[in-house]
């Protein structure tokens, strides 16, 4: 199994209940180890940019303002297949669809207030690791 990084996002609607650290604890207990961490508030510019990709759907100005709404924490996750392990701890993006016990399913309010993001492949980890963190800042 390969040893990889992800990027992880504790949203606002997760700061604002300050359960950051039961979401925290989810993650170490699926095996995950936080190697980098902090807490931002977002620019408008900054959400824009993270969330790029998805510009042209409807959502994105709901998904943008939403993330600006209040603090996120940042993370970098590492451990095997660390990328899929933490999709799977998160859950279905859609909380109704969520698989019970997940993040996602036990926390998230609804699709827009989803209490976490994570990195969906291997390629879109290293872009977003570097949107936030420089490489002293991620110790392994
Ligand atoms: S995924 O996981 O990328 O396949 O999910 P996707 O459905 O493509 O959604 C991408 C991100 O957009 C958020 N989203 C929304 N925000 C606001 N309103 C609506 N209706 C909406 N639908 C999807 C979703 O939470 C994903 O955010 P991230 O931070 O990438 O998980």
């Amino acid at each position: 199994m390969a040893v990889e990084r992800t990027l992880s996002i504790i949203k606002p609607d997760a700061t604002e209940r300050n359960i950051t650290g039961k979401v925290n604890q989810r993650l170490e207990d699926a095996g995950l180890r936080i190697v980098a961490q902090k807490r931002l508030k977002l620019t408008e510019e900054q959400a824009k940019a993270f969330y790029i990709v998805h510009k042209d759907r409807k959502f994105y100005q709901d998904l943008v303002n939403f993330m600006t709404s209040g603090p996120v924490v940042v993370q970098v996750l590492e451990g095997d297949n660390a990328i899929a392990k933490n999709r799977e701890v998160m859950g279905a993006t859609n909380p109704e669809e969520a698989a019970p016990g997940t993040i996602r399913a036990d926390f998230a309010r609804d699709i827009e207030a989803n209490s976490v993001h994570g990195s969906d492949s291997p390629e879109t980890a290293a872009g977003e690791i570097k949107f936030f963190f420089s490489d002293i800042e991620v110790v392994g």
